[in-house]
């Protein structure tokens, strides 16, 4: 029997894949050493590949710990946790799991901004709690069709959403740091001209520092007392604080959130705020795609220790 590749696996990615990993490989459980790291110091060196995620993450110190690393491969899209600038300069190869989750992410995009515009949520609890009965007809919102579709993060998550909202007959156009070449979508130059264009602006960009409050007190205001904000990229984008006092202050029309900075804490004020709808990071959370990104995290490690490189590399 060959010898088996010897792993370091950051934290669970459920119970079957756990267990697959162990029949096949060589895998100690970081999650599960009480000591960390110093327990299993003796244990580090010949490890080549780490399996981790998103939520998980694997910092520089871990890589640091791993002498023979060459391989990290993560469940996510998003690698925000993972310090992809030390893995490249020792020359590991760090992959995620693009592509597949692109159409859960807009859909939920979708159903967030629908939500805000068209208050289900809200209309939802209306007809429960006897209101319908009681008071009569619902309040009028806000149309979605033939309106202005403004995109933060035009990547591929971004021409998903985009790609539908061509469906709603609907004008649009995106921020990213360059335009984009050979794209059918207006560029802006400037996130807040996006804004004060926008009937909806939908976050799809990265997370991490380069993004961090991105959408602005300033942007905010851009986007104005009718303008609804959808994120199901990272809540760090959004300047939360800045966002909340324009939805109570009536500066903002609403907002529909996946995502949020501190999350799974949510802030109180929240709660009873019915311009906010709210789903919690479950962009990518579907049978079928979730058993997509797991089966492409093991598709990485196979070909990496078949000697094939990892399939689906962040470039350096
Ligand atoms: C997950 C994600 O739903 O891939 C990503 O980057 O954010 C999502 O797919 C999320 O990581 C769950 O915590």
């Amino acid at each position: 029997m060959p010898e088996r590749a010897r792993i370091l696996q950051v934290g669970t990615l459920g119970d079957e894949t756990d267990a697959w990993l162990q029949a096949n490989h060589d895998v100690l459980r970081l999650w599960q050493q009480d000591g960390g790291l110093d327990a299993v110091a003796g244990r580090l060196p010949g490890i080549t590949a780490v399996v981790t995620s998103v939520r998980h993450g694997c910092n520089a110190e871990l890589i640091g710990r791993l002498p023979d690393l060459r391989a990290i491969c993560s469940w996510g899209v998003g690698f925000e946790t993972i310090d992809v600038a030390a893995a490249h300069a020792r020359g590991i190869g760090v992959s995620n799991t693009p592509e597949v989750l692109d159409d859960c992410v807009a859909d939920l995009a979708w159903a967030l901004l629908l939500a805000a515009a068209r208050r289900t949520s809200v209309a939802d609890r209306y007809v429960k709690s006897g209101q319908w009965r009681s008071i009569g007809a619902f309040p009028l919102s806000t149309r979605v069709s033939r309106k202005r579709l403004g995109i933060l993060g035009l990547g591929r998550i971004g021409e998903a959403i985009a790609r539908r909202g061509s469906g709603f007959q609907m004008e649009i156009r995106y921020h990213n740091r360059r335009e984009r070449a050979g794209v059918p979508y207006g560029y802006a130059g400037s996130l807040v001209e996006l804004a004060r264009w926008a009937d909806f602006l939908v976050v799809a960009c990265e997370g991490g520092p380069a993004t961090r409050h991105l959408v602005s007190a300033e942007v905010i205001d851009a986007l104005g007392p009718e303008g609804i904000l959808v994120n199901i990229a990272r809540g760090s984008v959004i300047d939360q604080a800045a966002m909340v006092r324009a939805l109570a202050e009536g500066r903002l029309g609403g907002a529909g959130l996946d995502v949020l900075d501190g999350e799974p804490k949510v802030p109180p004020e929240f709660l009873d705020m019915d311009r906010i709808t709210l789903t919690p990071h479950v962009g990518s959370a579907t049978h079928e795609t979730r058993r997509d990104m797991v089966q492409l995290v093991l598709d990485n490690l196979a070909s990496f220790l078949a000697g094939r490189g990892l399939l689906t590399p962040i470039a350096a």
